[in-house]
């Protein structure tokens, strides 16, 4: 019988548990203690990622997450049904797959937007089964989501500040005294001006968010989950919907993530995106992952060819990479 999302037993396999050692909070404090990683600006592909060819479930030199097992049905769809996986740290990783595949399930219950039916996963080599969303990304693990999540009526500036972490002033009796917070509000809005000035929204920040264009909206997106000095960045097309004016602007922002010291996990659809900044290259269909590799041997693997073709008959396979087409997602959540 399949267990109640949520109410599911998380099995913890015996070499698993002593990455229950440190706490979430243990981790969040030793971040917070820790400075942030300077930047070193250089764009080189990484190589060598992996113990061997590409095959799916291939264990990685470092990775920063691991995970195992998780499977998520939705009454009678597998969603997601992931055996073994590993994200290299400090590359960035394109996840693709045909509509429908999993992967924004897969980014939910990662990151503890939603709760597996089975499975295990380690960010750093803590655990993150059963740890919600806010302490996720606390620990350094954030993400950004398919549809945009600005909230519309605020400023710009206002929506990056909500993405700062441990807010003193959030406190009902500590509001009442703003001495005790005016400092760190100060330091958040320079880290916020910084960022929205680095993401070339500065103009704008005090804009309600609701007047930006979809592809500024992605843009926050991204900047509003840098306040909080993440080590892993998850991006659910980030390019979706965007005009192709800023696609060249959010590209570079993907690839300076990296320069800048951090994993970046990321959705897309354009194989074109994929090929030009992607280090590895993680297929799934129907739940599953069916192949990884480098971006150029991976989309010659016979079961991508299959998964694509499965779900869209009547694409040209020859419109970017010679195998796999683009699918225009627009539209889709
Ligand atoms: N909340 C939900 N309730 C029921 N079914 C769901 C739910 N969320 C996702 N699904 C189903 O799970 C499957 C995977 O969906 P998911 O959104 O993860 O795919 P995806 O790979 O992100 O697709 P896309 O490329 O279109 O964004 C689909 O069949 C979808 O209909
Ligand atoms: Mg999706």
């Amino acid at each position: 019988m399949v267990p109640e999302p949520g109410t599911a037993e998380q099995e913890v396999p015996a070499e698993q548990e002593d990455v229950h050692a440190a706490s979430p909070e243990d981790v969040v404090a030793e971040r917070e203690a820790a400075e942030p990683a300077a930047g070193s600006i250089k764009r080189v592909k990484s190589t060598g990622l992996a113990q061997g060819p590409g095959t799916p479930g291939i264990p990685k030199v470092d990775p920063i997450l691991i995970v195992d097992n998780v499977t998520r049905n939705f009454g009678g769809v597998t969603a997601v049904d992931v055996n073994h996986l590993e994200i290299p740290r400090h590359a960035i990783t394109a996840l693709i797959g045909p509509n429908g595949a999993g992967k924004t399930t897969l980014f939910n219950l990662l990151c503890g937007f939603d709760k597996p039916n089975t499975g295990t996963w380690t960010y750093d080599g803590h655990s993150l089964a059963g740890v919600p969303s806010f302490k996720v990304a606390r620990m350094g693990q954030v993400r950004t989501f398919q549809l945009t999540k600005a909230l519309s009526l605020l400023s710009v500036l206002e929506n990056m500040k909500l993405g700062a972490k441990n807010q003193r002033g959030e406190s009902f009796w500590a509001a009442l005294m703003p001495w005790t917070w005016k400092k760190q509000e100060i330091e958040i809005t320079e880290k916020a001006r910084d960022l929205l000035k680095r993401f070339k929204l500065d103009a704008k920040e005090q804009d309600f968010a609701a007047s930006l264009s979809g592809g500024q909206r992605k843009l926050l997106d991204m900047a509003r989950a840098l306040m909080n000095d993440p080590n892993l960045v998850m991006l659910d097309e980030p390019m979706a919907g965007v005009n192709p004016a800023l696609t060249q602007s959010l590209l570079d922002h993907v690839l300076d993530l990296k320069d800048r010291g951090m994993t970046v996990l990321f959705v897309e659809h354009d194989m074109h995106m994929v090929r030009h900044i992607a280090d590895w290259v993680v297929v799934m269909a129907e739940g599953k992952i069916v192949a990884e590799g480098p971006p150029e041997t991976v989309m010659e693997d016979q079961a991508v060819i299959d998964a694509y073709l499965g779900a869209h008959q009547d694409v040209d396979l020859g419109v970017v990479t010679g195998r796999i087409p683009t699918i225009d997602t627009k539209g889709s959540k």
